[in-house]
């Protein structure tokens, strides 16, 4: 009998596994069609932000902030770079939050009071005309080491995360704000 349940809990495991990581947050009545209409969709569960490192300048240096990250979500298997320098630009739509693409355009980032909020398409590959897109937010335990006037960038404050990799989970998925553009 003992044995029984042992080998029940254990056949139990591989099954448990397998099965997809159950989103922190609530589907919008909207999303279901676009799921119903897309063939082997995933949704984006959580992500990790890893190797975070954000150079500030002096206020007298006029140079840009420069972030540099890589985001890698599981659940979608994306990996990807993501940058912010003095050629970035907004990839949203004009009036709101300035967000900014990673290599892979999926993912997307807003860096504002020391919080990064990640945004991912979910379903990417959807037909469906409205999109919708999955968002959650880090604040990165910053280590910081000044960096004087005569570094490639000047003074200046260059931070890295102390925590390598920081997991965190989407926390609201939404219909997409350039819908009309992107999809
Ligand atoms: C600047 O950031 C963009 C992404 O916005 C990136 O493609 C580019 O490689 C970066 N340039 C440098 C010099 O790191
Ligand atoms: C850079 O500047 C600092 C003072 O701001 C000075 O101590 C250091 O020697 C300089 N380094 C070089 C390579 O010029
Ligand atoms: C993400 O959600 C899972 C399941 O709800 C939970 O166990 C986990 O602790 C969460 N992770 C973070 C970083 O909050």
């Amino acid at each position: 009998m003992m044995l029984h349940a042992i080998f029940a809990l254990v056949a139990a495991i591989p099954l448990a596994a397998a099965l997809p990581a159950k989103p922190a947050y609530r589907l919008p009545m909207a999303m279901l069609n676009v799921l119903s209409e897309s063939d082997g969709c995933v949704l984006p569960v959580g992500f990790v932000v890893q190797n975070f490192q954000i150079w500030t300048p002096a206020p007298n240096n006029k140079q840009s902030i420069n972030i540099d990250f890589e985001l890698i979500d599981d659940s979608t298997g994306i990996s990807t770079p993501c940058q912010f320098n003095e050629t970035s630009t907004s990839s949203g739509p004009s009036g709101l939050t300035a967000r900014y693409a990673c290599d892979n355009p999926t993912v997307q980032f807003i860096w504002e009071d020391n919080v990064l909020t990640v945004i991912e398409k979910a379903c990417p590959g959807s037909s469906s005309a409205m999109g919708f897109e999955a968002s959650g937010s880090v604040k990165p335990p910053l280590t910081c080491v000044p960096t004087s006037s005569n570094t490639t960038f000047g003074a200046g404050s260059a931070c890295f995360s102390s925590e390598y990799g920081i997991p965190q989970n989407y926390t609201s998925l939404q219909p997409s704000p350039q819908d009309a553009q992107q999809y």
